[in-house]
């Protein structure tokens, strides 16, 4: 694997990683079930962290067996209610709502010289970025409305490491999904897992919980 001495930059998932919103899309997928008779289960909300809006639809109303139960512009109007009810919950986020350690770790990487980018399944993360009073942390944003297919696709942390102007072995990538972390694998990066070990099995580094993510922790586990 990549020596620590030759990374020289960061992509980020923000769900679940930077903050804790993944509760939040979990809360409204969650109703957006219950409206439409489908069954909310652990493994259905799990299979749902880092998949776009219409691909989070999508996947529960293939759940309970009414993909076809709805027109394209039904569906366009459900995911729209569904965001709505998630931009609400958002919509109080602060600099107090950055997951523990997060924050250190992210001047850590700025003060030191490594670059940092965004790389969010989320239409939302400019928004929640300047409610965390991030937006200057990081060189750019991925936006994902460009691109021709989501998580676990590799293309949104192949553009990761383009905005970070760095070769993917060069890039470390941070995230809580393991259709993230497929993603991080597939674009040649180092994948950096933070959570439940077994759901993220395949990345290259395992971290427990956000308040462990350190540029030393990380050097331990690379060399
Ligand atoms: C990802 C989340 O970061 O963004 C998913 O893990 C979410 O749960 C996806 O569905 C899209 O977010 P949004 O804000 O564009 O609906
Ligand atoms: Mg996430």
């Amino acid at each position: 694997m990549t020596k620590f001495s030759e990374i020289k930059g960061f992509a980020f998932d923000l769900d679940g990683v930077i903050t804790d919103t993944a509760k939040f899309h979990t809360q409204a997928w969650h109703a957006l079930a219950d409206q439409v008779n489908v069954t909310w289960t652990p493994e259905l909300q799990e299979s749902l962290k880092g998949i776009d809006r219409m691909g989070s639809l999508e996947m529960i109303l293939k759940a309970g067996n009414k993909q076809d139960d709805y027109t394209h512009d039904e569906k366009v109007a459900l995911a729209s209610w569904k965001n709505n009810h998630y931009v609400e919950l958002i919509s109080g986020l602060t600099p107090d709502d950055i997951l523990p350690g997060m924050a250190d770790f992210i001047k850590e990487l700025n003060d030191k010289g490594y670059r940092a980018s965004v790389a969010s399944a989320s239409k939302n993360a400019p928004f929640i970025l300047d409610k965390l009073g991030l937006t200057d942390s990081f060189v750019g944003i991925v936006d994902p409305a460009t691109l021709h297919a989501g998580k676990p696709d590799p293309e949104i942390f192949v553009r990761a490491a383009e905005i970070l102007n760095l070769l993917p072995e060069q890039v470390i990538s941070l995230e809580d999904s393991a259709a993230g972390i497929a993603s991080i694998n597939g674009a040649g990066e180092v994948s950096l897992g933070i959570g439940d070990t077994t759901v993220l099995a395949a990345a290259n580094l395992n971290f427990a919980s956000t308040a462990e993510v350190t540029l030393a922790n990380i050097a331990a586990k690379l060399d």
